[in-house]
């Protein structure tokens, strides 16, 4: 299985990630998360990459489609993988193709999470990860039960330097500007299916099943 988990930051890429990762044991990869532990090893991609994040900007197109590249050309995405939060970008939709036809792969489905600003917005302040594993929590919807420690793994659990307010509402600007207009390119691909993102943490895995009847 081939697909891409597009979507507003905080629809639940990461989420929807997690319950399919459990059903289908495929590559999951999260250019959010490749970048993070980046910026947490100091290397020069995290050192380039730490401020466009901080601001909820893109990282340069050409560091992410090297990035991304090379983990598609890695042994355990033969048998499949999940794209999440990548492309994000026209730019980086061309380059994948271009990557997939040279690994002779083809996309079989983009999950689009449709999800409002203000929703994004009341998730996001909420939103706590673990800094370790990277379990995801939600003050609200899906509290730690053990406080700052993550109820997996013993890790901290903390607020991410981007899910503050302003931060967030920059990066749903880069959103509606940027990515938005790859709805539009997968629909004329013949590959996108909408998701309605309310609509559970395994609503992308129940489409998936359907379509694999
Ligand atoms: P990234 O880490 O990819 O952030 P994002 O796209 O903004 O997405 P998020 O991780 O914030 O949200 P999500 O959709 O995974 O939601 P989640 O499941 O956590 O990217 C960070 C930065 O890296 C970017 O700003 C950019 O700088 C850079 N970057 C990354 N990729 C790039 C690229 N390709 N090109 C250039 N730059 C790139 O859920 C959110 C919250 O909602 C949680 O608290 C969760 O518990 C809750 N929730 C989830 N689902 C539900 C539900 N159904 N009902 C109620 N609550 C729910």
């Amino acid at each position: 299985m081939r697909i891409i988990l597009l979507g507003a930051p905080g629809a639940g890429k990461g989420t929807q990630a997690e319950s399919i990762k459990k059903k289908y044991p495929i590559a999951h990869i999260s250019t959010g998360d490749i970048l993070r532990a980046n910026v947490k090893a100091g290397t020069e991609l995290g050192k380039c990459a730490k401020e466009y994040m901080d601001a909820g900007k893109l990282v340069p197109d050409e560091l992410i489609i090297k990035m991304v590249g090379a983990r598609l050309a890695e042994a355990d995405c033969k048998e499949g993988f999940m794209l999440d939060g990548f492309p994000r970008t026209t730019a980086q939709a061309e380059a994948l193709k271009a990557i997939l036809a040279q690994l002779g792969m083809k996309l079989d489905a983009v999950a689009n999470l449709v999800i409002d600003d203000e929703t994004v917005v009341s998730r996001l302040v909420s939103r706590r990860v673990c800094k370790k594993c990277g379990e995801i929590y939600n003050t609200v919807m899906k509290p730690c039960s053990t406080g700052s420690v993550c109820e997996k793994c013993g890790g901290e659990v903390i607020q991410r330097d981007d899910d503050k307010e302003s931060v967030i509402r920059n990066r749903l600007s880069v959103f509606h500007e940027q990515t938005a207009p790859l709805i539009d390119y997968y629909t004329k691909e013949g590959v996108l299916v909408n998701v309605d993102s309310s609509g559970g943490k395994d609503a992308v895995l129940k489409i998936l099943e359907q379509m694999r009847g």
